[in-house]
């Protein structure tokens, strides 16, 4: 099951209106919060929003995209500057087979800029979940934000529903930081948007690679 789930989930970036029901975005949740952290010290909270919650993130990050507001990055950027091969490539050929699907030419910077805009409509999904943690942790604990995220990524998954993990969120860190109140020493690291695929819209059929087996993982002393 995990096996599948694993295999089908892909990142939607194109939701139907349909409403997700809040006792199931629960019942996601309540599975999700079984992933391990470290220490089990679970150093991740969750913001889930939706109707005028939703719609006033939404309007921030429109104004800010609007007024051409710099990025809130902070000292924690989404990609380390001019990231060098391979990883330079890999992102460029998903990005490029996303755009051709889109109808979009590369070198097309308006409508490639339109498109990374709707991450800031969490691409039409009815729920945005932020994840948040307290900027003085670590590396570690990083990481275990992201088995939160996969966990809640597989449980919606199993439940039919769709979603799309959102670093894109980060370039209004500071504005969300206000906006959801957070402490002094809380930070959003990223966005996701949930919600039911449009299953008409070309981009979900974007399927992305991975890199072989035997360059993923080096095998010592197995016996072929
Ligand atoms: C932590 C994280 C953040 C991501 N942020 C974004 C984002 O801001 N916008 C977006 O369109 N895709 C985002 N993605 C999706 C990745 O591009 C995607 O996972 C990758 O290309 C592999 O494709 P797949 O998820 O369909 O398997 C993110 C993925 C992860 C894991």
């Amino acid at each position: 099951m995990a096996a599948e789930l694993l295999r089908q989930r892909i990142s939607t970036r194109c939701f139907t209106d349909d409403a997700v029901p809040y006792p199931l975005l629960r019942e996601i949740l309540d599975v999700a919060r079984w992933a391990p952290s470290g220490g089990n010290i679970q150093p991740v909270r969750i913001i889930a929003v939706t109707g005028a919650e939703k719609d006033a993130v939404v309007a921030l990050a429109q104004t800010g995209l609007a007024q051409g507001s710099p990025p809130e990055y902070g000292d924690r950027p989404v990609y380390p500057e001019r990231l060098w091969e391979p990883y330079r490539s890999r992102r460029r050929d998903v990005a490029v087979d996303m755009y051709r699907l889109l109808g979009i030419e590369w070198d097309d910077e308006e409508a490639r800029q339109a498109h990374l805009r709707e991450n800031f409509r969490f691409f039409g999904a009815p729920v945005g979940l932020f994840f948040v943690i307290d900027e003085r942790m670590g590396h570690g604990q990083w990481a275990h934000m992201g088995m939160l995220m996969m966990a809640v990524m597989l449980a919606a998954e199993e439940k039919g529903l769709a979603t799309c993990p959102q670093e894109a969120w980060a370039r209004f860190r500071q504005s969300l930081k206000a906006q959801f109140h957070l402490s002094a020493t809380e930070m959003v690291y990223a966005g996701m948007a949930l919600g039911y695929a449009d299953r008409s819209a070309p981009v979900n059929r974007l399927r992305s690679h991975r890199i072989p087996l035997d360059e993923l993982i080096e095998f010592r002393g197995f016996t072929r």
